[in-house]
């Protein structure tokens, strides 16, 4: 059966470039690198020159880059790290209703913990406006954390100017950039963060690794005791072969980034016009043009999101919902509800977000699919109402 994976906000294939070096390094680098032997030195290199390359990518220092088993954790080390050396007086966070629940859980149990959390709203395209931001900042706040892609609906937030605010208020401002980096151009100096989060798996790199950058001069408090590892940072042997293949997916990235982007963009456009000339009433969500290039939200109002998906899967189409099943129960996304929808149309929203292994041919016959799906799927709602007069 053909398969199209139009799912990569949730993860991308590995890139058989970084599988190799993966492979590499699982046979000739396994050396522990705090080890001062020659084995221990191969990894250490190894560790070294992923450290530089993804520095490189951010345009940072190397001592900036602190690796970690990915996005939550990098996401959780940034909010938690910087709250645990906040003084008394300023345990005030400001974040958005819209963040990934690596963010939004943390500042949740921060509140647990007795801190004050502002979630800021979103206009109806799902863009913070940082005149909020500046109301929202006080004499008590200590940290403001604002994605720079929102992971379902692909809007663009305007980080510089939140990251300027902070900065001329004294207040560190992290940024979650795991559906970015590697996709557009992430550097930290010009985005102003003191903190950044990334992630490989969403770059075409190995699952559980990422990094946090962290700008020198910010001290914050490590998520992880024990060894001495990433400056003291982050305890624990470092994961050699998925930190080498984090690297080698960031410069097969940044050597592509810009042609990649704009491919993929002229797909999800092309994707976006055909599924609107076929389904004149579909919804797209997200902003208009600060958005995501891969990531298309779209609400096909009356249509359960979870039928359609189960009916794309059984036609070689994966993609996502805007919602996430908690106890066996599918709730509908916060992202969604925060710009406004109705529970109902989050329910019918579904998440297809492009990569750069797509091709035209694949956009075409997925167009088509979802097209027929869905008006299969409406017109067996409308056969199941009942007749007037039946009752
Ligand atoms: C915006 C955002 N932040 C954080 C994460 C978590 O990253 P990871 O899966 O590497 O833990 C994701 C993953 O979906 C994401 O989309």
């Amino acid at each position: 059966m053909r398969t199209v994976y139009l799912d990569h906000a949730a993860t991308t294939p590995i890139a058989p470039e970084v599988r190799e070096v993966v492979a590499q390094a699982m046979e000739e680098c396994w050396g522990n690198p705090s080890s001062l032997h020659l084995f221990g030195r191969k990894a250490r290199d190894l560790l070294d020159e992923a450290r530089v390359t993804i520095a490189h990518a951010l345009g940072c220092l190397d001592a900036e880059v602190l690796f970690t088993s990915g996005g939550t954790e990098s996401d959780n080390m940034a909010i938690f790290g910087a709250a645990r050396v906040a003084p008394p007086h300023r345990r005030h966070v400001v974040t958005t209703a819209i963040e990934h629940h690596a963010v939004l859980h943390a500042c949740q149990r921060l509140q647990q913990e007795g801190w004050d959390v502002t979630y800021l709203p979103v206009d109806r395209y799902g863009m913070v406006d940082p005149d909020d931001v500046r109301r929202a900042l006080r004499e008590d706040t200590w940290l403001v954390s604002v994605m720079h892609a929102n992971n379902e609906i692909g809007t663009l937030q305007p980080v510089r100017e939140i990251a300027a605010l902070c900065r001329e208020r004294g207040v560190w401002f992290h940024c979650d950039a795991v559906q970015t980096f590697g996709l557009l151009d992430v550097k930290v100096d010009e985005l102003g963060v003191d903190m950044l989060s990334v992630s490989a798996h969403k770059l075409y790199g190995p699952k559980g690794v990422g990094a946090l950058y962290l700008r020198g001069g910010v001290k914050i408090a490590p998520l992880l005791v024990g060894g001495a590892q990433e400056r003291e940072m982050r305890a624990g042997t470092e994961n050699i072969p998925a930190i080498a293949g984090f690297a080698k997916a960031v410069e097969l990235s940044q050597s592509r980034y810009a042609s990649a982007s704009r491919q993929v963009w002229q797909l999800r456009e092309r994707l976006r016009v055909r599924l609107q000339e076929w389904i004149p009433d579909l919804q797209v969500n997200g902003h208009p043009q600060q958005c995501h290039p891969g990531i298309l939200s779209v609400t096909f109002e009356g249509v359960s999101a979870e039928s359609l998906l189960i009916a794309l899967d059984r036609r070689g189409i994966a993609a996502s919902a805007g919602a996430a099943c908690s106890a066996g129960s599918i709730e509908p996304s916060h992202v969604l509800l925060a710009l406004g929808m109705s529970e109902e149309q989050a329910m019918s929203t579904i998440r297809l977000s492009l990569g750069r292994g797509n091709t035209p041919e694949e956009i075409g016959f997925a167009a088509e699919v979802i097209a027929e799906e869905v008006n299969r799927l409406r017109s067996r709602s409308v056969k199941n109402l009942p007749v007037a007069g039946s009752e």
